[in-house]
């Protein structure tokens, strides 16, 4: 005789070790449709006050295909993540409770005006950088990070597909790429001849910009460069938050769908550093390697002589700045030294720098200087990375990066 035992709901919730009253009943009708490592995801959801997401589940049998898909963004969500979704939960909400009660990640430190080269388009100073830059760009690798979606400028294409040019047509990524193949032939010129690698050229994408950006490049002939000298790297998004209390935001228009958005330009540090494209660089015995975003038309007109300026001074991190009237709407870099001797040069954001100032006994806080311009010069976001000491910081947290949030 053969017998057939059929566990009861109860048995297997208990099998499972699931407590029925702490999960949303919508989703324990519908763990028959689960693999365990999917229940496991759910665990974690409930257990990070992520219940909500379940709240208009249907029965089983019903958009099964969907609720599959939910899981599987779960898992992408949770594998793209250092540390998983958990952690990125719960950093945000660490983040978010200390904006909430005004704590500000610079207690404790002192605000000043940083030193730095003050550069002069076309005088003899800076056409002396410039020469040193030019030939330096040998051992320079570029990245443009290109994975916004541009919300503020309400625009629906890539921005990198925009006109710089209307006379030339000349849109933003041609005018980069001719301008580091530009540097590459004087760079040759310089050394006559006896650098002879192509510059490498990162552009960090994001789901949002990928096919868009690729399709340029393609459509173009990648505007004259190499096709292996450009490499595209991709970012994940990560999940949206709803509230302070970092609960998971749902898509409007279906519910099995967590919101997404990119991540924010730093994933672009984690992400050459598991690529492991720097330590090709460094292996090929490159230098330096220098960030700049999507939409800087004038960027170029003072890219080599800042390298130079790298190379001459022999600085780790350099940061080209621009100048910036006190209170404008832009990050200023700052030096800021805290009481237990820590000190570092850093963007403050614009909305931070004055109260900053104020608390640090500047009654005017962000005021201009004899200038004209605010003594603290403004954040543009190009970076000139010494390589070696780079992937040293990296290699310290695997490449990842601290993140913070600054509702404004
Ligand atoms: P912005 O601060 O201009 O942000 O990015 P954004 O996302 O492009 O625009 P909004 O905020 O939606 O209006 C500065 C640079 O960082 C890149 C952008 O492409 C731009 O070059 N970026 C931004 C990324 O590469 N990834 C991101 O996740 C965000």
């Amino acid at each position: 005789m053969v017998s057939a035992t059929v566990d009861s709901e109860a048995d297997i919730l208990s099998n499972l070790n699931i407590n029925a009253g702490d999960w949303p009943s919508n989703l324990v009708k519908n763990l028959c449709l689960l693999s365990q490592d999917q229940i496991e995801l759910g665990r974690m959801l409930v257990e990070m006050g992520q219940s909500h997401l379940f709240q208009q589940w249907t029965d089983p049998g019903v958009e099964d295909d969907k609720k599959k898909a939910f899981f599987a963004q779960v898992a992408k969500l949770n594998s793209s993540y250092p540390g998983g979704l958990a952690s990125y939960m719960k950093n945000a909400r660490e983040l978010l409770a200390d904006s909430k009660v005004g704590k500000s990640p610079y207690d404790g430190f002192t605000p000043s005006v940083p030193t730095g080269e003050v550069l002069s388009f076309g005088d003899d100073n800076f056409i002396k950088y410039e020469e040193a830059g030019v030939k330096e760009a040998q051992n320079a690798a570029f990245v443009l990070v290109a994975g916004g979606l541009g919300e503020r400028l309400g625009y629906n294409g890539i921005k990198v597909a925009l006109l710089a040019e209307a006379t030339t047509g000349t849109c933003f990524l041609q005018l980069y790429i001719e301008a580091i193949l530009a540097l590459q032939e004087g760079s040759r010129r310089l050394t006559q001849g006896t650098f002879q690698k192509d510059i490498p050229f990162v552009i960090m994408t994001s789901d949002d910009t990928h096919t868009r950006t690729l399709e340029v490049l393609e459509s173009n002939s990648y505007f004259g460069m190499k096709p292996t000298q450009v490499k595209l790297l991709k970012q994940e998004k990560v999940a949206c938050l709803d509230d302070n209390d970092a609960r998971l935001a749902l898509d409007p228009h279906n519910k099995y769908q967590i919101q997404t958005k990119p991540h924010g330009h730093g994933d672009v540090h984690s992400l050459l550093y598991s690529s492991g494209l720097l330590k090709v660089w460094f292996d090929a015995g490159l230098r330096w390697v220098l960030f700049f975003q999507d939409t800087n038309g004038l960027l170029f007109k003072a890219i080599p002589a800042s390298l130079g300026v790298s190379a001459t001074k022999q600085y780790q991190v350099n940061s080209l700045a621009v100048q910036r009237t006190a209170k404008e709407a832009m990050g200023g870099i700052t030096r800021l030294t805290h009481s237990d001797g820590r000190s570092m040069v850093i963007n403050v954001e614009y909305n931070q720098l004055d109260p900053l100032l104020r608390a640090a006994g500047h009654p005017d806080g962000d005021a201009n200087c004899e200038t004209g311009y605010s003594p603290f010069p403004g954040n543009i976001n190009q970076l000139i990375l010494e390589l070696g000491p780079y992937i040293e910081e990296l290699t310290k947290t695997g490449g990842a990066i601290k993140e913070f949030v600054n509702p404004k």
